[in-house]
């Protein structure tokens, strides 16, 4: 697997943009806006840019207006998502017209498509430059390009359909908070599920190394972090190299590996993919308790047929089978899923195997979404598309049936003294409340003297569907 430290033409140009910044600054540093829409890969992304930006002499600001430098990270993994971006990115229109020296950059997974490219270069003069996620390292370069007044830029992505990108170490990273963070082990996906732009938009399957992943979580927990979340598209395929060989071991032996580094800290990963989620791994989980007991797990749906039209690759009882597995090894475990509703083809009765699937393994919590068509996939080419009305009804069945399942879960909590993460407070009805997660990664609101990035033990005196509140004791 190819793997490279920050290019000489990015360490150059970060050095003569931040010389051009120290040279304007007088006083007040230039400031940048990092704007980000999708998913935590994309968080971790941006905090990647946060770094370059930072290194590039700019200082962080939440306030575009105020900014010399706005990127906006996107995300294409539905029409919606990709339409709000549009809109705000439109906004930025007059803010160029205000500050004409103003840096406008697009990012992330909707400009790895070359019909989003054009659209920008044509339709938005004021974006100076597009920029895929495998192409990051180069941000310093395009943020000079336009500075030194070169032309705007619109690369298409550098690798094509069969290329592996090569790993890029070195970015420096720039963490909102201390005590929480994502560590990404891997890029992109080869699964090519029916409906999916992501392997389209992020490109071949990409490990890093577990040197570097090491290093970088000891880091991490030397400096306090007490929550790390092991990022990737498809975690379970970690280590694997493109001739199939996993010369560094499998992510249970990478994540078991982590496990065992010293300190009061708590391991979690994101995203999973069922036809990868190994024994190994439930019974590493198992033996190591700074391993979260939280597993997500896509599921899209419950019908064998649409899960063999999607291009999952397993059928709803081997997925019951690994429910069943994870529940036998760790019975406290939280159970967290994907569904898509409204897949092409779907039948009502399609639908109803997913709403059963749901009823028997009564998750903790879903997360939800219309099929969205992305150009590109095959799934955008099925002619059997299901009406906007039917896929919304179905999604509000789905939605009230999980609320019941979510409700009934959160009630199981309450009397339990659980391990909450403090990560915030807020004042509701005159009354400070301090806000954390649980393991679980369920969200709680309890009284008592905490900080963020503090662990305590909190008693759950009462559930709601979507929230348990609680005291410290
Ligand atoms: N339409 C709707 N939902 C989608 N997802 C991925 N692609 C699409 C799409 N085209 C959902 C899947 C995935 C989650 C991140 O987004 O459920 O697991
Ligand atoms: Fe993340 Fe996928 Fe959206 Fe890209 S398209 S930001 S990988 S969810």
């Amino acid at each position: 697997m190819p793997i490279s430290l920050l290019p000489p033409d990015t360490l150059r140009a970060i050095a003569e943009v931040r010389a051009r910044n120290d040279a304007a600054a007088a006083g007040e540093r230039p400031a940048a806006f990092v704007l980000t829409f999708g998913c935590q890969q994309n968080e971790a992304d941006s905090e990647k840019m946060r770094g370059m930006a930072a290194e590039m002499g700019y200082r962080m600001t939440e306030r575009p207006e105020e900014a010399g430098l706005i990127l906006v990270n996107t995300c294409a993994i539905r029409e919606h998502a990709e339409k709000k971006a549009l809109s705000i990115i439109g906004q930025y229109k007059h803010l160029r017209a205000a500050r004409p020296s103003l840096i406008i950059g697009v990012c992330g997974c909707m400009v790895a498509q070359p019909h989003r490219v054009e659209e920008f270069k044509l339709r938005y003069p004021y974006v100076d430059f597009t920029l895929d996620a495998a192409a990051l390292h180069r941000l310093p370069e395009m943020v000079l390009a336009r500075m030194a007044g070169g032309r705007r830029e619109f690369p298409l992505p550098a690798y094509g359909p069969s290329d592996v990108p090569p790993v890029v170490e070195g970015m420096p990273i720039h963490r909102e908070t201390k005590w929480r963070a994502w560590l990404s082990i891997m890029y992109g996906c080869n699964n090519f599920c029916s409906y999916c732009i992501v392997p389209h938009v992020r490109g071949r399957e990409r490990s890093r190394r577990l040197a570097d992943i090491e290093a970088e979580a000891r880091a991490l927990i030397v400096e306090g972090c007490r929550d790390i979340t092991l990022l990737g598209q498809n975690v379970n395929s970690w280590g694997r190299m493109p001739d199939g060989s996993f010369p560094e071991g499998d992510f249970a032996a990478l994540i078991g590996r982590l496990a065992e580094l010293e300190g009061d800290f708590r391991l979690r990963f994101m995203t999973s993919h069922p036809k990868d989620a190994s024994d190994a791994l439930i019974e590493t989980m198992a033996r190591h308790e700074k391993i979260a007991r939280h597993f997500h797990l896509p599921l899209q749906s419950g019908s064998d047929a649409v899960l063999a039209r999607m291009n999952r690759r397993y059928t709803a009882e081997h997925y019951l089978g690994i429910v069943d597995r994870l529940r036998a090894a760790m019975p406290d475990i939280t159970l967290t899923t994907d569904i898509i509703v409204g897949f092409p083809g779907e039948t009502e009765e399609d639908f109803e195997a997913t709403l059963d699937v749901l009823r028997r393994v009564r998750f903790d919590m879903i997360y939800s979404f219309i099929y969205s068509p992305r150009k590109g996939t095959p799934a955008a080419e099925y002619a059997d598309q299901i009406p906007a009305d039917v896929a919304h009804a179905r999604f509000d069945r789905l939605i009230a049936l999980q609320n019941e399942i979510s409700f009934e879960k959160n009630k199981q909590a309450e009397g339990k003294t659980l391990r909450v993460l403090c990560d915030g407070e807020k004042v509701q009805g005159g009354e400070t409340l301090r806000s954390g997660r649980t393991d679980g990664g369920k969200l709680v609101y309890f009284s008592g003297d905490a900080r963020p990035g503090d662990v305590v033990q909190v008693k759950i005196e009462r559930a709601e569907p979507f929230v348990l509140r609680g005291k410290i004791g």
